[in-house]
């Protein structure tokens, strides 16, 4: 089969490798239909991921149909047509059974690794790295999915795969982030970076009864792209946030911070990203922290800083005195994507959102290679890009 492998920093190609096999009676393959590139692949086409191997098929935001299962599986049959979450878990564990899925003690078999990084071993990740699990990614034309009686979600015939697809991590992901950002009803809620993950972070704010949405980023479309998500906007390039985010609240802060940019911020010219850049750039740190450091300094005290943007290593520099002293509530995490596909599957059937306002380029497998770079580098107006196999 063809799929798209990372070979090194700024490498991907697509490669012919050998068909996925049932390798345990819970797997199920799955004849991928369509799947997306995700800000997190970039963490990996720039190289900040560690124990990436050349050849590794990537990508986790797939669905498709069910092509065979494995003898134990119940819930699934060949011809199904399903969404698949890019955490993997085995619904059983502790932390599966309190809905903690992206926390699986059991998927990942390397978690050796992970824990002598982290301390403990979060659960595997399809496509992204050996030390979250070496299992191959959803970038191909199938992929072999393990306890694939607890990941997959059945979606119904008749709506079309870009309504649904980004079940797999992105719809989940912003509602997850504007969940755990605590929104009481009518908070002003900050939301930094416009990408995918940041335009579903805004249209899930208004759902949890968000008052005003102030969104931040320097690109010109997805600025425009939160602005028709009813989104105020300050481009980061050419004011302050800080002074404009005190400015629009009375200088108390937004209520609400969510941070949709990660480990990978750009210099907005401050002393603080210029650094982490020279850091980043000779190896001495992995993350760029500076949207971090920014939305514990403007949230308002008391408030709540919201982190789904994806940190790697140990980002330097943040303000734990003020986040300490300003009594603030962080919380973050990889996305537990099978606790929100059902009632968020809900929503997108109710009409209450079309999670394919996001798409701009949907592209042939074979032409994954640039359009990673076209997302990376932004041009074309890339916001996402979903791949056709
Ligand atoms: N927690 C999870 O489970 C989960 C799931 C998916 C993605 N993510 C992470 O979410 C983050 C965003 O993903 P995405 O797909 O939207 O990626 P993306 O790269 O398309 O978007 C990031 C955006 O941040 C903007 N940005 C950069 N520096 C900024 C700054 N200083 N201030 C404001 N905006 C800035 C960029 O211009 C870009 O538009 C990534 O770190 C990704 O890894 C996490
Ligand atoms: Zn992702
Ligand atoms: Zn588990």
């Amino acid at each position: 089969m063809r799929a798209v492998c990372w070979h090194a920093k700024s490498d991907v190609r697509v490669d012919t490798v050998d068909d996925p096999k049932i390798q345990d009676p819970g797997d199920a393959i799955i004849r991928i239909t369509s799947t997306a590139i995700c800000g997190s692949d970039l963490h990996l086409y720039d190289g900040y991921m560690p124990t990436m191997e050349a050849g590794d098929i990537i990508g986790h935001e797939p669905m498709g149909v069910v092509e065979e299962i494995g003898k134990s599986v119940t819930k699934l049959k060949p011809g199904d047509r399903v969404v698949v979450p890019f955490a993997i878990a085995c619904g059983r564990c502790w932390f599966c059974e309190r809905s903690l899925y992206s926390l699986c003690d059991t998927s990942n078999p390397n978690a050796a690794i992970a824990r002598a990084a982290m301390g403990q071993s979060p659960a595997a990740l399809f496509g992204y790295s050996h030390m979250l699990g070496g299992f191959a990614g959803g970038q191909a034309e199938y992929f072999r999915v393990p306890y694939a009686d607890v990941g997959p979600i059945k979606v119904p015939d008749g709506i079309p795969d870009e309504q649904v697809l980004f079940l797999s991590d992105i719809f989940p992901t912003g509602y997850m982030a504007a969940e755990n950002a605590g929104i009481d009803s009518g908070d002003i809620v900050a939301i930094w970076g416009c990408g995918p993950v940041g335009q579903f972070a805004i249209r899930s704010a208004w759902m949890f009864g968000a008052g005003r949405v102030i969104a931040i980023d320097c690109v010109p479309e997805r600025l425009r792209m939160a602005e028709a998500g009813k989104a105020e906007t300050i481009d980061f390039q050419k004011e302050s946030v800080y002074d404009r985010l005190m400015e629009m609240t009375n200088d108390r802060g937004p209520d609400r911070c969510i941070d949709c940019v990660g480990t990978e911020a750009h210099a907005g010219g401050s002393f603080d990203s210029i650094l982490d850049k020279a850091k980043a750039t000779v190896g001495l740190a992995t993350d760029r922290a500076h949207v971090l450091r920014e939305a514990i300094l403007c949230c308002r005290k008391g408030g709540t800083v919201s982190v789904p943007g994806v940190y790697i290593g140990y980002p330097d520099k943040i303000p734990f005195g003020a986040a300490m002293n300003k009594a603030l509530t962080l919380k973050m995490g990889q996305t537990h994507v099978q606790r929100y596909t059902e009632p968020l599957l809900k929503k997108i059937q109710d009409g209450e959102i079309d999670p394919a306002f996001v798409i701009t380029h949907q592209i042939p497998l074979e032409e994954a290679p640039s359009a990673y770079k076209m997302f990376r580098d932004k041009t074309d107006e890339c916001i996402k890009v979903v791949l056709k196999p």
